[in-house]
């Protein structure tokens, strides 16, 4: 879908040697489903140690976007570098190192309901650290610990509330100590309060952890919170990229009215 408004496209979306950048690269990116082009030739740079938060519209792509960083939807034309490694072309076991650099918090929390919450948080650990039940267990506990859960290890997700859903799938994507977190709707759903205090999880693991996040939501008071900078996901693109600053003040038409949810206006409804 291209706009026909005249709206000059985001500079900085490109890296001279994508090989040699410390972070991630994303060229010339299209997948489709059916006759469906949901990313089309679509570009982006996450600079390693940032916060970048990707917004959009529903159905825009942004989940397609953030599962296609670590494969887990494989991509029909484009690149992706991560760390200087085009992940395409990579085979099985290299790129199962290479996520391993990666956690995922899925929209949803996407926790095993009939596996306790210890047993989801430690999947991970079971499978690649060879440690003692013992100490994946006391692994997991310290992971909830981080997120403000406790004692709740041994209950199914079924008994749990969206918003500690939610804390335990992110002590989930931290149990391997990633360097990358990706995060699909980390606080929609959620109660202000407790929508706020992931926030504050997200920049704590920035700062105290420098973990690079990307995180695509709706939720702007978050996104300007959590943000280094911000990239807006449009027809398959991204159209724009800014710090929060940049976002706040632009005159780009499709920015202002998403973030000032405005129904009329470059952005289309039903
Ligand atoms: N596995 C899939 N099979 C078919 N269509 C899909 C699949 N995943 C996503 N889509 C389609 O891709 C589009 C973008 O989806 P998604 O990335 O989930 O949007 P967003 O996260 O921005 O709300 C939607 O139209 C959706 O129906
Ligand atoms: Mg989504």
């Amino acid at each position: 879908m291209e706009s026909n408004l005249n709206i000059p496209k985001p500079k900085d979306l490109r890296v001279a040697d994508p090989a040699a950048h410390a972070g991630i690269v994303i060229k010339g990116v299209s997948r489709n489903f059916g006759s469906k082009m949901v990313l089309d030739q679509c570009d982006l740079l996450v600079n390693k140690g940032e916060t970048l938060v990707i917004i959009g519209r529903s159905g825009e792509g942004k989940s397609v976007l953030l599962k296609s960083i670590v494969r887990l939807l494989e991509v029909d034309e484009g690149q992706i570098w991560i760390e200087g490694t085009e992940i395409n072309g990579l085979q099985k076991g290299p790129l199962m190192q290479l996520r391993k650099k990666f956690g995922f918090l899925f929209q949803g929390a996407a926790l095993f309901d009939s596996m306790t919450i210890c047993k989801n948080i430690g999947l991970m650990l079971e499978e690649h650290s060879g440690w003692s039940q013992e100490r994946i267990r006391e692994r997991a506990c310290e992971c909830l610990a981080m997120v403000g859960l406790h004692e709740i290890e041994d209950k199914l997700p079924s008994a749990l509330s969206g918003g500690m859903k939610k804390r335990a799938g992110l002590a989930r994507a931290i149990v391997m100590q990633p360097e990358y977190i990706l995060y699909d709707e980390p606080t929609t759903g959620l109660d202000p309060i407790t929508g706020d205090a992931i926030n504050d999880l997200i920049i704590k693991g920035k700062r105290e952890l420098g973990v690079t996040s990307v995180v695509v939501t709706h939720d702007m008071p978050s996104a300007f919170k959590i943000a280094d900078r911000i990239a807006m996901l449009n027809g398959g693109k991204i159209v724009f990229t800014g710090t929060v600053d940049e976002v706040r003040s632009t005159d780009h038409p499709m920015v202002r009215q998403f973030i000032e949810g405005i129904s009329q206006g470059p952005l289309e409804t039903f």
